[in-house]
């Protein structure tokens, strides 16, 4: 699926907990491509946008959660885009057809999307939690 997240998630920041949810985001989006690929039976390829889903919600929520707990002062806008992510990706998967899901709008879900929302946005928090773990 040549996603560019990787690079961007790995090398930009140093924060243990975010670095590494994004990671396991991309091991997903990676099954995802070989059982595509692989062409293997729907029912793996619904669980697997399931498990996208779910995850990405986790990790959502996990950052949210960081925010409030280190008094994050953009969070309302930070918020807001998750929510925006978590309707599109839902509108990608979609609902009776999640086996059927066009990576190709998936893919540019992940380049435009998701990669833009971790370079701005998680950037901008990851700062924050370094300065104040660097305080503590
Ligand atoms: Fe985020
Ligand atoms: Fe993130």
């Amino acid at each position: 699926m040549e996603v560019n997240l990787k690079s961007i998630a790995i090398s930009s920041f140093g924060c243990s907990e975010i670095d590494r949810e994004h990671e396991v985001f991309l091991d997903i989006l990676n099954r995802i491509d070989y059982v595509y690929t692989h062409d293997l039976d729907h029912e793996i390829r619904r669980d697997l946008m399931v498990e996208l889903y779910k995850f990405l919600d986790f990790h959502f929520q996990s950052e949210e959660n960081l925010m409030r707990i280190f008094d994050f002062p953009y969070s309302d806008e930070h918020k807001l885009d998750h929510e925006r992510l978590r309707h599109l990706l839902a509108d990608i998967i979609g609902v009776s057809n999640m086996d059927m899901v066009d990576l190709s709008e998936l893919k540019d879900f992940v380049n435009i999307w998701i990669t833009e929302h971790i370079s701005s946005l998680d950037g901008k928090l990851i700062q924050h939690l370094m300065k104040m773990k660097s305080e503590e």
